[in-house]
């Protein structure tokens, strides 16, 4: 099956064209990150207005870079939520009004379902794994049972591990979105030079706190103002990187004892983060599972990851309604209620 995947759900507009939910025949991302850094973070209206510009181009592209003719795409799989309401309704919008011209079915998908299931287009995982999504909205753990099968574990109760990044870059004085800035820095600094909290990390739950690390932050800076390009700064990225690393792998080691999972992926833009990437192995490594990273590129977010569980649920007939409604918040365990 030939599926045009659809994303607007925050700041990037993306499509892609992906054969069979596995193989990516094209995948374009437009990124609006230049537009909102000016403002220390995403403006909603204007990611909307943006969408609304780059949609069309941007499915053009994807579909010229495949090399198809709309008239071959035999469904669409299109992010509903979570996200920005105006900037998810361009999307969805977007593949109704194709759906319907075209006369084929169209799919709303949850945008970390796409995520979860991103490292499915370099190769397949076997079910059940537990899944960690570190992104700019989610730090959850699922368990994952198939498509559509998911149990919430553990969840951050305040902020999510991207927006620590981003907040504490931006604290730091990086410029938006700052996460990727302070890996970078990361790398030639000593992570024990600035001890910072690991919050909730022995409380006995499989939840996340990252607001006190931010906190934390402001306070450290306030006594001791850092200078980029300089070492102290290197020093308080990398022992920030590090905090947040510990906590994440301490919260998934434990998942992977409560969920005896032997399987994990780890997914999502934090993702991508060259620290917790190596944490991810060797914790992977000590407790003897399959750990499963999407390569950065998919990590982000991108439309093909969408075409991952759109081809499974079209091609099991569960085609969503012409009446379906964006959702600007969405719990992952109550993803079947859309196809009842
Ligand atoms: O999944 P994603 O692209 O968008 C959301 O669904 O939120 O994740 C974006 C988040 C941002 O907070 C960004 O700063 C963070 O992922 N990020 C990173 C890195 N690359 C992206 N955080 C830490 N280290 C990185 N290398
Ligand atoms: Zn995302």
């Amino acid at each position: 099956m030939l599926v045009l995947a659809i994303e607007t759900s925050c700041d990037e507009t993306a499509a892609a064209v992906v054969r069979d939910g596995s193989e990516i025949l094209s995948s374009v991302v437009s990124s609006q990150i230049a537009i909102h850094a000016e403002y220390g973070g995403v403006v909603p209206e204007i990611a909307s207005r943006k969408h609304l510009e780059m949609i069309s181009p941007v499915i053009s592209q994807a579909l010229r870079d495949a090399a198809v003719e709309l008239s071959a795409i035999e469904g669409i799989a299109v992010t509903r939520g979570p996200g920005l309401s105006g900037a998810l309704l361009v999307g969805l919008s977007t593949a109704k009004a194709i759906a319907f011209s075209c006369g084929i079915p169209f799919v709303g998908v949850h945008h970390i379902e796409g995520h979860l299931f991103a490292g499915f287009l370099e190769h397949p995982v076997a079910f059940p794994f537990l899944a960690l999504v570190v992104s700019g909205g989610h730090t959850h753990l699922y368990h994952v049972e198939g498509f559509g099968r998911y149990t919430t574990l553990g969840r951050t109760v305040d902020d999510a591990a991207g927006e620590a990044f981003d907040k504490s870059a931006k604290i730091m004085g990086l410029e938006y979105p700052g996460g990727a800035k302070i890996d970078l820095l990361a790398h030639t600094g000593d992570n024990k030079a600035v001890r910072l909290p690991r919050p909730l990390i022995n409380d006995g739950t499989l939840n996340f706190s990252f607001s006190g690390l931010k906190t934390a932050m402001l306070q450290h800076i306030s006594k001791h103002p850092v200078t980029i390009p300089g070492q102290e700064a290197n020093d308080l990225c990398a022992s920030f990187q590090a905090a947040v690393c510990d906590v994440l792998v301490a919260k998934t080691g434990s998942a992977l004892v409560q969920s005896a999972a032997q399987r994990l992926v780890v997914a999502g833009g934090v993702a991508c983060n060259s620290g917790l990437r190596s944490a991810m192995t060797a914790l992977a490594a000590e407790r003897g599972v399959e750990l499963h990273i999407p390569k950065p590129a998919l990590c982000g977010d991108n439309a093909a990851m969408l075409a991952v569980p759109g081809n499974y649920y079209l091609s099991e007939g569960y085609a969503s309604r012409p009446s379906l409604d964006v959702t600007a918040t969405w719990e992952m365990d109550r993803i079947k209620e859309m196809f009842l």
